[in-house]
């Protein structure tokens, strides 16, 4: 089916008519989020048609039992998900006695909806036909506070226009909610307690094994053409679900409306047994700032998000669009206060990836929150996983290794490995250096290397210590060989010498070995406390160096690049260019089997190291890499095209730099992958963002200086970006042959572009 239904616009995401066959796909696209919970664009009211509902908390996860065929030691026990949590957005119509369902009406007009980007909000209107012929127009706003993040408030407005009428509201809350995604069909909730209090609703229940609390409450008022009436409710109180009922007659014309406030309150951050009095305090503050004033607040809270993260771009809505779509759901999804959260591929608008950690975070996310937030966000995402280190030991032991060697999990709710598939998950150890690069970036970029004695050297050495343990020596190759794994293309499995890994695992040895040096000598203190923590000696180090010294690197003296892995050229190589459309994507039209032994890459692999170690090669080798490499990508991970948009910017190829962008941009909005009905693509949305910034910006960290090379597509007006580099806020404004700075404060800084040194005085234009 037809996906671009999304209509252009710079600010808003806009859907133009009913289509039952789209409700899925624009549940995912419109969802909402505040960093602490997050909820698909569900209809509030009833729906019969095919509906995908999932409402989220952070941070609460169910351990679904794995499901495998044949049990093997080092399986993990199970998989980790954020679960589908009680319902509070609902609210059932009746109009004289029929329930309002779109999909039973006679007919649907002037359906919308629309996502206001700028702040924050999302409404959906319509005009509906009932079967007993009565007319209503509906307008729904909805949001989710940012500023108060355990609070999201809806205004339902009914207006009866062929007729008066009895209107009844139904709000209610529900517990009784299951996942799409279930092992094993079980119950995930147990709902402890449901009770109410004059017009307040409070549903507690927790979590199965994980034992999480959680409450669900709502509170309602009526209202007539703008006035609060003080209609009274009855109420109907089931095992699992409370609902109010407020009925009101409106004359033909009459605008009657229901403002429901609700959310949850958690464990997490009250006493178990405070939860029901902390949502009362909650929804007394909402009723008494009221719904204008909420909204109001919300618009701030995101006018201050905007404020250092977005990206203007002139002369192409689709892009503009797309690029703030990304910006927007990223900030809805995680906030960086809390460090026991953390990014889920599919953040809170679907249930695949189970809202767990993925490499991702470290590969992709941390550069966006590193430049658009304060630095102590990209901190606290690196500390979860300086958090989880005891958990990564644990799990290396599991598997064989020892001495405080770490695995770092590839999918991880707790710090625990947990995920279902053994070749493609856990034969994914290239994670384990995404660790160390995410440390390494991040002191390059805002200059902290206070994190490596506090915390990330313990890290460092721990991943050293698999690596060396993990590699093997081979006497016929005289060189250290890594066996059985899978490099980030997921379309090889178990194989050897993936590249990709090996020169991850050579420069981790390294980078622990020089910043234990550089610690020894400047921080003597930590030093001393690491090596005494870690009981690290000299000759294991000695060790590293030498696995580093001699590790192995499969190459083509053919074609003169580094190849995949070992034997990668055996396959029969056959550009992607060749492939019929209608075989696309592979991975719903072909057997796994004939994936595996195909040469399609599912996404970058030699070039994700080409991109991690931009610095180690010439431009000629990348230019080469990507030759050999891109032509047999197939981009089925969304993952993908923002890596290519950088390097093919870099290699000055424009055209196809901006056709990535737009794929990686609009991957979700315009749905490349035919999916999207499932959730988003949250932790790619960081690397469209690097596609701006690092692909057309150019932007890098020199030696310790921020460095650009603008380039700007074809057709584009201009584009700008703002970063905080080491806490000073730097504009760029590219347009054909002219780069524009701007900085913030009160010092100067001194940046380069295209190679030469300029120096950027506060608050004042510098153009070249
Ligand atoms: C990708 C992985 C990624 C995961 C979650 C997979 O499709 O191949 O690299 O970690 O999705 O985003």
């Amino acid at each position: 089916m037809n996906q671009d239904y999304i209509k252009p616009d710079n600010w808003s995401i806009l859907e133009e008519g009913f289509d039952v066959e789209r409700v899925e796909s624009s549940e995912s696209l419109f969802s909402l989020g505040n960093g602490a919970m997050g909820q698909r664009a569900n209809f509030e009211e009833q729906y019969s048609g095919a509906t995908f509902q999932g409402s989220y908390i952070a941070g609460v996860y169910y351990p679904d039992k794995t499901k495998v065929g044949w049990w093997k030691n080092g399986y993990p026990e199970y998989f980790a998900k954020v679960l589908n949590a009680p319902n509070w957005i609902g609210i059932n119509i009746l109009i004289n006695g029929e329930m309002l369902d779109l999909y039973r009406c006679k007919e649907v007009r002037n359906f919308r909806r629309e996502l206001n980007m700028k702040e924050g909000w999302y409404e959906r209107s319509f005009t509906a036909v009932l079967q007993n012929d009565l007319e209503v127009e509906v307008k729904i706003t909805r949001f989710l506070s940012i500023h108060r993040n355990e609070l999201g408030a809806i205004n339902f407005e009914v207006e009866v226009l062929n007729s008066d009428a009895t209107v009844v509201f139904e709000p209610y809350i529900d517990s009784g909610i299951t996942n799409e995604d279930a092992n094993w069909e079980e119950k995930f909730w147990q709902t402890l307690d449901v009770k109410t209090e004059e017009h307040r609703a409070y549903i507690t229940s927790k979590t199965l094994k994980t034992e999480f609390h959680a409450t669900a409450f709502m509170q309602s008022q009526l209202l007539k053409n703008g006035k609060v009436l003080s209609e009274e409710a009855t109420e109907v109180i089931f095992e699992e679900k409370i609902s109010f009922r407020y009925t009101v007659e409106a004359k033909k014309g009459e605008k009657v409306s229901l403002q429901k406030f609700g959310g949850y309150v958690t464990n997490m951050n009250h006493k178990k047994e405070d939860l029901v009095p902390a949502a009362k305090a909650v929804l007394e503050s909402a009723l008494k700032a009221g719904f204008v004033t909420l909204k109001k607040e919300q618009k701030e809270a995101w006018e201050k998000i905007w404020e250092m993260a977005d990206i203007t771009i002139e002369g192409d809505v689709k892009a503009q669009q797309g690029i703030r779509f990304n910006i927007f759901q990223l900030n809805q999804t995680y906030l960086g206060e809390d460090a026991r959260l953390n990014i889920g591929p599919k953040g809170f608008t679907g249930e695949k990836y189970g809202g767990s950690t993925y490499w991702d975070t470290e590969a992709y996310c941390i550069p966006f929150y590193m430049a658009t937030k304060d630095h102590h966000v990209a901190r606290n995402l690196l500390t979860y996983r300086y958090n989880h280190l005891g958990k990564a030991i644990e799990n290396a032991e599991k598997l064989g290794f020892s001495n405080g060697a770490a695995l770092y999990p590839m999918v991880t709710m707790n710090g625990e490995e947990s995920h279902n598939e053994w070749e493609i998950t856990f034969e994914e150890i290239h994670r384990n250096g995404a660790m160390v690069i995410a440390i390494k970036r991040y002191v390059e970029y805002t200059g902290d290397y206070s994190y490596v004695p506090e915390k990330g050297l313990e890290v460092m050495i721990a991943i050293a210590r698999f690596w060396q343990q993990r590699a093997n020596y081979s006497s016929q190759k005289d060189k250290y060989v890594i066996l059985g794994v899978t490099g980030p293309n997921e379309y090889e499995n178990n194989v050897n010498n993936n590249w990709y890994t090996n020169y991850l695992a050579k420069w981790c040895l390294e980078y622990a070995i020089s910043n234990i040096e550089k610690v020894k000598i400047d921080y003597p203190g930590d030093y001393d406390r690491v090596m005494d923590k870690t009981g690290l000696k000299v000759d294991e180090i000695a060790k590293w160096q030498e696995v580093a010294d001699k590790m192995y690197f499969p190459y083509s003296e053919e074609y003169k690049v580094f190849l995949q892995q070992d034997n990668f050229l055996d396959k029969e190589i056959i550009p992607v260019s060749e492939l019929p459309k209608a075989q696309r994507p592979i991975n719903q039209k072909w057997s796994w089997d004939r994936i595996l032994r195909s040469c399609y890459i599912k996404q970058a692999d030699v070039l994700q190291g080409f991109y991690f170690f931009e610095d180690h090669f010439p431009k000629e080798e990348l230019e080469k890499h990507y030759d050999f490499y891109e032509p047999l990508t197939v981009h089925e991970s969304s993952l993908s095209p923002c890596v290519h948009s950088i390097q093919a910017a870099a290699l000055g190829r424009m055209d196809q730099a901006y056709q990535f962008y737009l794929r990686t941009s609009r991957l979700d909005l315009d749905d490349y992958n035919h999916e999207v009905k499932e959730g988003c693509h949250i932790t790619s949305m960081a690397g469209t963002w690097m596609s701006v910034v690092e692909g057309f910006g150019g932007m890098r960290v020199v030696e310790g200086k921020l460095s650009f090379n603008p380039k700007i597509p074809n057709g584009w007006n201009s584009f700008s970006f703002k970063v905080n580099f080491r806490n000073q806020i730097l504009k760029v404004s590219v347009a054909p042959g002219k780069t524009g700075f701007v900085l913030e404060g009160n010092d100067f800084l001194e940046i380069l572009v295209n190679e030469k040194s300029i120096v950027v005085e506060p608050n004042n234009l510098v153009s070249v």
